[in-house]
């Protein structure tokens, strides 16, 4: 009798363990597999290809089957498994107790890189006609991981970001990346409810992408989402009465000619445009992701 070898290789493995993932209803189950071997292995996904017929010894394979099982049966994201998430070209800490940064926020650092470029033009007018030469100074609310806060400073140079987050679980996460990055003294943490400690006419910009999830979404959400993320990351109450309060504080804390951009979700940017009008902003506009989903809410304050 011929008994059946069990696979012991990266090109005998893959295959079998990414139909077992996908067999468990995850979407991506050949990427996330390729995640997974990769961090145990400490090699680059590129590499598992390189290297395919490398035999894995039995405390790799058992490492690896205890993530997969993460993975599958508990649906645990798989990048709080491997406790990383690339985010603008940075490759960031995540775990519990902090979002996962997702790919439609890069958006919202666009759209800020964008502003600070109109608000350094002016200055630098400003500065031929006789003006101080300061620093561009920006707030990220919310800032969960840094991951906004970080990619504006990795973009725009003579930039500070002062960056919030109620939650001390995230700031620890932010703090650490803040090292990772190197932001220095350019980004400056605090625990703060929105934008509450923040001076009148202070800021130059603010961004964030605030909890917007309502209750009644709750069942649209996946088991990643819905089991794991922290839910003070993604729920609001009906009427978005979180983003809508963060627009007011921003009217105050803004300088004059200081933008505000906000995310939101998928349907929702009608209601935050008005918040916007409402605060008094100007030129407001509502910004499309890739997807042709409205995203952002950006506008300035008069001046
Ligand atoms: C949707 S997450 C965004 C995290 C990160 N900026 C990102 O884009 O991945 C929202 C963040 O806002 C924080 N938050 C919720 N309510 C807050 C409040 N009242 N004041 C400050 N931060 C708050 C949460 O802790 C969470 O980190």
């Amino acid at each position: 009798m011929t008994q059946e070898r069990k696979p012991q290789t990266i090109r005998e493995l893959l295959p079998v363990a990414s139909a077992w993932l996908a067999e468990r209803g995850v979407q991506e189950a050949r990427l996330d597999t390729e995640l997974l071997l990769a961090h145990v292995l400490e090699l680059s996904r590129m590499q598992l290809y390189m290297d395919h017929d490398r035999p894995l010894i039995q405390d790799e394979l058992e490492r690896f089957r205890a993530l997969m099982r993460r993975r599958g049966e508990r649906r645990e994201p798989v990048a709080y498994l491997i406790g990383e998430r690339g985010f603008c070209g940075l490759d960031l800490e995540v775990g519990p107790g902090v979002l996962i940064p997702r790919p439609e926020t890069e958006h919202l650092v666009e759209v800020g890189c964008e502003e600070l470029g109109r608000l350094a033009i002016a200055r630098g007018a400003a500065i031929a006609r006789g003006a101080r030469a300061e620093t561009l100074r920006a707030a990220d609310v919310g800032t969960g991981s840094g991951c906004v806060a970080l990619a504006l400073l990795d973009r725009v140079d003579d930039l500070r970001v002062w960056a919030t987050d109620r939650s001390a679980a995230a700031l620890a996460i932010a703090r650490r990346n803040a090292e990772r990055c190197e932001a220095g003294e350019r980004l400056l943490l605090g625990q703060a409810d929105l934008l509450a400690p923040a001076a009148p006419s202070s800021l130059d910009l603010i961004v964030s992408n605030p909890p917007y999830v309502l209750e009644s979404e709750d069942p649209l959400l996946s088991p990643e989402v819905r089991d794991h993320e922290p839910r003070s990351a993604l729920f609001d109450a009906d009427g978005l009465p979180l983003t809508q309060r963060l627009v007011e504080q921003a009217a105050r804390a803004l300088r004059p000619q200081g933008a505000l951009a906000i995310e939101t979700g998928f349907d929702k940017a009608p209601l935050v445009e008005g918040f916007f009008q409402r605060a008094g902003f100007v030129e407001v506009r509502r910004v499309e992701d890739l997807g042709g989903i409205e995203r952002i809410v950006v506008g300035r304050k008069a001046g």
